[in-house]
C-alpha cells in the first residue's frame, strides 16, 4: 500500500519506518526542512534502539522517503496516517492546533478517495470534527479511521512490529478492511470498532497503566512502613492472570511524554462532560507526590539540612534507553535540590544534553561518567535505572563518594549486591540497609 505519514516526531518516525518494514510504500512528511534534511542524511533525531539501522534499510530498498512537500505525498498516498504531536495546554487539554493544520493540508492537497488515519492521541469526539473540517477543505471522497498508538519509547520497534493488540476505529466497513489487510500481519489480535470507544481506548489504558503505577507506588510507601518488601509483593500479585505481572515497578513515579499529558487530557474530556474522574486525580497527585521520596530520603539520611551539600544523580531521562526528558522525575528533584542549596552533579548515558536544554545549563555540574559524577559527592541518588548503573562496581562506587549514601529511586540493586559494601542505602518499598 501506499501510505503517508505526516508528523516524524517519536510515532511518526516509527511507525513509517515500520510500515515500511512490512513492505509498503511510506513517504514521511515534516514541515521542518532541517529535519527532514537531516533523515536524508541517514541521521535519526530521536534516540530509539534500532531505528535508524531499520530506517538506512527500508530507505535502500526504496520503500521509505523524507520529504516536506506535504502535497505530493498526499497525492501519491492511498493512506494518510496524522500522527503530529499534541501537547497539553496549560489546563491539561490537548492542544490541537497542529493536528487541525495537518488535517486542513491533507485536505487541500487531495487529488482522489484517501483513507484519512489519526494516530496522534486526541480527546474524544476529535476524528469527527476533524472529518467535519476537512469536508470543508475538500470535495474529494474520504474516510476516517482512529488509529491508537500504543508503543512504548525504547522498545518501540518491537511494540510496532509485534503489538499485543490493533486498534482499528471505523464507520466505513470498507475502509476498515483495508486497515484490517495492512496490520494483518503484526497481530491476530486486531479490534475493529467505533471511532469515539477507540479515541478512548488510547486514554483508558494508559490512564489505566498509570493507575498501576501510582497503586504500586503507595503499597511501596506502605511497606517501607511496615517492613515488607514491595518487590516481593508485586511479584506475588502478578502471578494472578486478573492483575498481572508488568506495571508493577515501583520508583520515584512516571514521566515522559504520555502518561502525565494523557491522565491530564482525561480528566480534562471527563470534566468537559460535568464528570470527576477522582480516582484519576487521586493517581496523578500520588505520583507528584512520589518524586519527592528521594527527597525525603535524603533529608533523613542529611538530618534535615541539605544546604551545601554534594549530591550525585545518576540518570536523567525518563526511563532508560530513551532520551527523552520530557515530564523526567529528575527535572523537579534537580530543581528542587539547587533551590535548597544542594551542589548537584549530574550525569545520563545519553539524554544529558536534551536535558539541559530542558533544564537550562547553569547550576549544576554535568558529568560525562558515573563515577566521576559520585567522585567526592556526599550522597547519590539513582533515578533512571540504566544497565550501565546496575552493572557498576559497587566497592570502587564507595571509594569515590564522600560518604557510602545510595538512594535507589529505581530498585535497581539487591540487599545480596551490597552485602560487602558499607552502604547506607534506600531503596523504595524495600528495608533500608545501613
Ligand atoms: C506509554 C505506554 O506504555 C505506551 O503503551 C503508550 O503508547 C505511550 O505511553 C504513549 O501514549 O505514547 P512510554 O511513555 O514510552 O509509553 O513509557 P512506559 O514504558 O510506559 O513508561 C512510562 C513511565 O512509567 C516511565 O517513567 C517509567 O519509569 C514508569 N514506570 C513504568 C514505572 O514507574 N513503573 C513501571 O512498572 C512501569
Amino acid at each position: 500500500m501506499n501510505i503517508a505519514v505526516i508528523g516524524t516526531g517519536y510515532v511518526g518516525l516509527v511507525s513509517g519506518v515500520c510500515y515500511a518494514e512490512l513492505g509498503n510504500h511510506v513517504i514521511c512528511v515534516d514541515n521542518d526542512p532541517r529535519k527532514i534534511d537531516m533523515l536524508n542524511d541517514g541521521e535519526i533525531p530521536i534516540y530509539e534502539p534500532g531505528l535508524k539501522e531499520l530506517a538506512a534499510t527500508n530507505r535502500e530498498e526504496g520503500r521509505l522517503a523524507f520529504t516536506a512537500d506535504l502535497s505530493s505525498a498526499v497525492i501519491h498516498s492511498d493512506i494518510i496516517i496524522l500522527a503530529v504531536g499534541t501537547p497539553p495546554l496549560p489546563n491539561g487539554e490537548a492542544n490541537l492546533d497542529y493536528i487541525n493544520q495537518a488535517a486542513i493540508e491533507v485536505a487541500e492537497a487531495m487529488n482522489s478517495y484517501k483513507i484519512i488515519t489519526v494516530k496522534s492521541t486526541v480527546p474524544v469526539g476529535t476524528n469527527e470534527r476533524l472529518a467535519q473540517l476537512i469536508r470543508l477543505h475538500t470535495n474529494k471522497p474520504f474516510d476516517s479511521i482512529s488509529l491508537p498508538e500504543f508503543l512504548r519509547e525504547g522498545s518501540a520497534i518491537q511494540d510496532t512490529l509485534k503489538p499485543d493488540r490493533i486498534i482499528i476505529g471505523a464507520e466505513c466497513q470498507r475502509a476498515a478492511a483495508i486497515m484490517v489487510e495492512l496490520h494483518k500481519p503484526l497481530t491476530e489480535n486486531i479490534v475493529v470498532t467505533d471511532i469515539r470507544s477507540a479515541e478512548m481506548i488510547k486514554y483508558a489504558s494508559n490512564a489505566f497503566l498509570a493507575t498501576k503505577i501510582s497503586f504500586i507506588n503507595e503499597i511501596a510507601n506502605i511497606c517501607e512502613k511496615v517492613g515488607a518488601d514491595v518487590t516481593q509483593v508485586a511479584d506475588g500479585m502478578g502471578y494472578d492472570k486478573r492483575i498481572g505481572p508488568s506495571f508493577l515497578k515501583a520508583g520515584i513515579g512516571y514521566g515522559g511524554s504520555c502518561f502525565p499529558k494523557d491522565t491530564s487530557a482525561l480528566i480534562q474530556i471527563a470534566g468537559n462532560v460535568d464528570y470527576e474522574f477522582k480516582l484519576l486525580r487521586s493517581v496523578v497527585e500520588v505520583n507528584q507526590d512520589q518524586r519527592f521520596n528521594v527527597i525525603r530520603k535524603l533529608k533523613t539520611v542529611f538530618d534535615g539540612e541539605l544546604q551545601g551539600k554534594v549530591v550525585a544523580i545518576w540518570g536523567l531521562a525518563f526511563k532508560p534507553n530513551t532520551d527523552d526528558v520530557r515530564d523526567s522525575p529528575a527535572l523537579e528533584i534537580i530543581q528542587y535540590l539547587v533551590d535548597h542549596g544542594v551542589i548537584v552533579k549530574a550525569y545520563d548515558p545519553v539524554a544529558l544534553h536534551s536535558f539541559q536544554s530542558l533544564f537550562g545549563i547553569g547550576d549544576v555540574i554535568w558529568c560525562n561518567e558515573a563515577l566521576e559524577t559520585a567522585q567526592d559527592a556526599d550522597a547519590l541518588c539513582l533515578l533512571t535505572e540504566w544497565e550501565e548503573f546496575a552493572s557498576v562496581d559497587l566497592l570502587e562506587l564507595q571509594k569515590v563518594l564522600k560518604q557510602p549514601i545510595l538512594i535507589d529511586g529505581r530498585n535497581v540493586f539487591k540487599e545480596e549486591d551490597l552485602i560487602d559494601t558499607d552502604f547506607i542505602y534506600y531503596s523504595v518499598g524495600r528495608p533500608n540497609l545501613n
